[in-house]
């Protein structure tokens, strides 16, 4: 299987990107705003679609033939509906499965994909103990072993799937913050200590982790570095589709965010969605297990 970071290295785009692209960030629910914040500081110019699965939340417990064929059938729409000129499919859990056959069935649109930060967290260590913390679904992917036997040979790797974290993060966005203790619970394995060493670095592999970031420096047992691969995918889309052309730039009303249930839509979430520059917020009920 072949395996790159960032998982874009194939396009080869065929027309010039329109000077004011149209960027569509794709998650199953607000993980991918971690993505979509450092995207829009590179490309202000834009016109955004965020697109929220959430009527699949959380991606994590699908089984993988129900979730490809899912974030497939969600992309035909969103891709129908919108046009963009690029996808960035902010989600470890789908990247990881979903990219080949979002790539074969759209050829003609790049899509940057976001996968565990393998080779940067072996690169970072001191100490050669990393965590990978993601959903159990990335830590049981192929892709995943893959990427740790590429890059991450000489490293002792410890794999975390945490079932809870992803809608602890849709909790702390929407204004219901979950407590220190409950966070611990699924934080606490990502911290190894033996005769060896002890744990330095931990690759935050679901876009939902790093919402909780500056809570889980504030609850860790020992200082680490946390990986956090957004900057990295916003550096990919400017490599896809360039920088800003001076003169053309999307009016600021024209960023949506849309969910595809939206019943966890509260008035603190959209302040925070606000926040981040998406104010037209937009519930696509489509029929969809
Ligand atoms: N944000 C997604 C990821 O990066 C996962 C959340 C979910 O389980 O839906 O993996």
């Amino acid at each position: 299987m072949r395996v790159d970071l960032l998982a874009g290295a194939t396009y080869n785009p065929a027309v010039m990107p329109s000077p004011v692209p149209t960027i569509l960030v794709f998650d199953s629910g607000l993980g991918g705003l971690t993505v979509f914040s450092e995207v829009l500081k590179v490309r202000p110019d834009a016109r955004y679609v965020y697109a929220a699965d959430d009527a699949g939340f959380p991606y994590g417990r699908l089984a993988e033939t129900v979730l490809a064929e899912r974030v497939v059938t969600v992309m035909e729409r969103l891709i129908a509906l919108h046009d963009p000129d690029i996808v960035v499919v902010a989600c470890n859990t789908a990247s990881t499965l979903v990219l080949p056959h979002l790539r074969a069935r759209f050829p003609m649109i790049p899509f940057v994909g976001t996968v565990p930060a393998i080779k940067p967290a072996a690169q970072l260590t001191q100490t050669g103990y990393v965590t990978v913390l993601a959903t159990p679904a990335t830590v049981a992917r192929d892709y995943t072993r893959d990427l740790i036997e590429t890059y991450a040979a000489g490293c002792k790797v410890n794999l975390v799937g945490s079932r809870r974290l992803a809608g602890f993060a849709e909790a702390e966005l929407a204004g219901s913050p979950v407590s220190d203790e409950e966070l611990l619970e699924e934080l606490g394995p990502c911290f190894v200590e033996d005769a060896g060493g002890r744990t330095d670095v931990v690759a935050l592999s679901c876009t939902h982790y790093p919402l909780l970031l500056p809570r889980f420096q504030a609850i860790a047992p020992w200082p680490v570095t946390w990986i956090d691969p957004a900057p990295a995918i916003a550096r990919r889309v400017t490599q896809l589709i360039g920088h800003p052309v001076p003169g053309h730039e999307a009016d600021d009303d024209e960023a949506i965010a849309l969910f595809t249930d939206g019943a966890g839509i509260s008035a603190a979430l959209r302040t925070a969605l606000h926040m981040r520059g998406l104010s037209q917020v937009v519930v696509e009920s489509w029929p969809l297990r």
